[in-house]
């Protein structure tokens, strides 16, 4: 396929995969080509960047109990059919307001429970696009989409590629959109994911393996002042220096290699009882593989990413949803948002974000933390 950017012909592969090099070749043209974008753009960019750099963009205590398969409660739970449970399906079809001969794109496919609800409820005039960063969720989902009632375009891509696959498909503007973020939990549970601390793995936490940076170059290379930053800015992590010191005296002696390695590092740096930890079920580990989890697939550049573009790829009347597992995500659909609509892009839809019901939580203690959020294209 030939992608004209900047006047300049762009020749993708036909595969449906783009490559990195694909896309920073159509980025770079495209930015010469067309110089900065829409001063709105910028300015709701600018906001949102602000949100995520600046204190706000912190989590708050409470948020790790309930956080999504990290909470070691969850881990208890057996792995749903497909590998995860979708959240809130119901709502999101319902908020998205797909209908027949729409075209809706899915951010965020993973096992394709929602992808599967809406390519229903488009019917065969329907599209749905897909995009997904694993690979191995997307190939999952592709053969589950088979049988889908509508075309299926699917994309092994990261949602701030969004201007690049919509770009492949020859369709700028759709009928909704929705990211259901995070991760799945079959890659919280997969050991091989590097993600969970429960079981042995190795240092990755890539969704994207085409990622350069893992966990274990962080963990390794990092240096104490930077490690301690990260945890402390990432997730809130309040025994950030000791955490680091620690870190960086057992590398000296040996590369930290496994999960369940920097789980225990990570315990015995952490003051077992006294402020903090009395009384709570959280293992002392968990904010730290979030923030190292969050660093290595840039969680908080992505979303500010497609929050920047999302908006401009809607019609008229055309609604994107998000579905989020913490305040920091919330906190940043719900300022991104709000400045969409002061100047006049969006209209929010859910003043107060909508919950899963108790059956739903219920039923699936993992969706307990979700928060769904609406908006449409004025
Ligand atoms: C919560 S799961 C989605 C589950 C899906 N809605 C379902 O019903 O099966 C989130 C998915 O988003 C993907 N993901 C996370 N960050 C992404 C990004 N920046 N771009 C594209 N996909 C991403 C993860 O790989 C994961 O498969």
């Amino acid at each position: 396929m030939a992608v004209n950017a900047s006047k300049q012909q762009i020749q993708v592969p036909h595969d449906r995969s783009l490559t990195r090099a694909d896309c920073g070749n159509i980025g770079r043209a495209t930015r010469r080509g067309a110089g900065l974008k829409l001063q709105l753009a910028r300015r709701v960019q600018s906001g949102i960047s602000n949100i995520l750099r600046t204190n706000e963009y912190r989590t708050l205590p409470g948020d790790f109990q309930e956080k999504n398969g990290h909470n070691p409660e969850f881990m208890d739970e057996p792995e749903p059919e497909h590998g995860h449970e979708s959240v809130m399906l119901a709502e999101t079809i319902e908020a998205l307001a797909v209908r027949p001969g729409a075209v809706v794109v899915d951010c965020t496919v993973g096992r394709g429970g929602h992808s599967v609800a809406v390519a229903a409820a488009l019917g065969p005039e329907g599209k749905l696009i897909g995009l997904d960063a694993d690979p191995r969720n997307i190939e999952y989902a592709r053969t589950r989409l088979q049988t889908a009632g509508c075309p299926v375009h699917l994309f092994n891509a990261n949602f701030s590629e969004l201007d690049l696959v919509l770009r492949e498909v020859g369709i700028p503007q759709v009928d909704a959109l929705l990211a259901d973020l995070g991760l799945s939990t079959n890659q919280f549970l997969t050991p091989d994911y590097g993600m969970s601390f429960s079981e042995q793995g190795p240092l990755d936490m890539r969704i994207d393996p085409r990622t350069r940076l893992t966990a274990s170059q962080i963990v390794n290379r990092f240096g104490e002042r930077e490690l301690a930053d990260l945890l402390y800015h990432l997730s809130d992590e309040r025994f950030s220096r000791r955490i680091a010191r620690k870190i960086v005296e057992a590398r000296k002696v040996s590369p930290i290699k496994s999960t369940s390695d920097l789980a225990e590092l990570v315990r015995s740096a952490v003051p077992s009882t006294g402020a903090g930890r009395a009384g709570t079920r959280i293992d002392p580990a968990t904010r730290t593989f979030m923030a190292l989890r969050m660093k290595v697939n840039e969680e908080v550049e992505n979303l500010s990413r497609l929050l920047e573009v999302a908006p401009g790829h809607l019609k008229p009347g055309g609604r994107m949803a998000v579905i989020s597992f913490h305040s920091v995500e919330d906190r940043a659909v719900k300022q991104a948002f709000r400045f969409a609509e002061q100047t006049g892009l969006l209209k929010v839809v859910t003043k107060k974000p909508l919950s899963p019901s108790d059956l739903e939580t219920a039923r699936n203690p993992r969706a307990r933390s979700a928060k769904l959020r609406v908006a449409e294209k004025t």
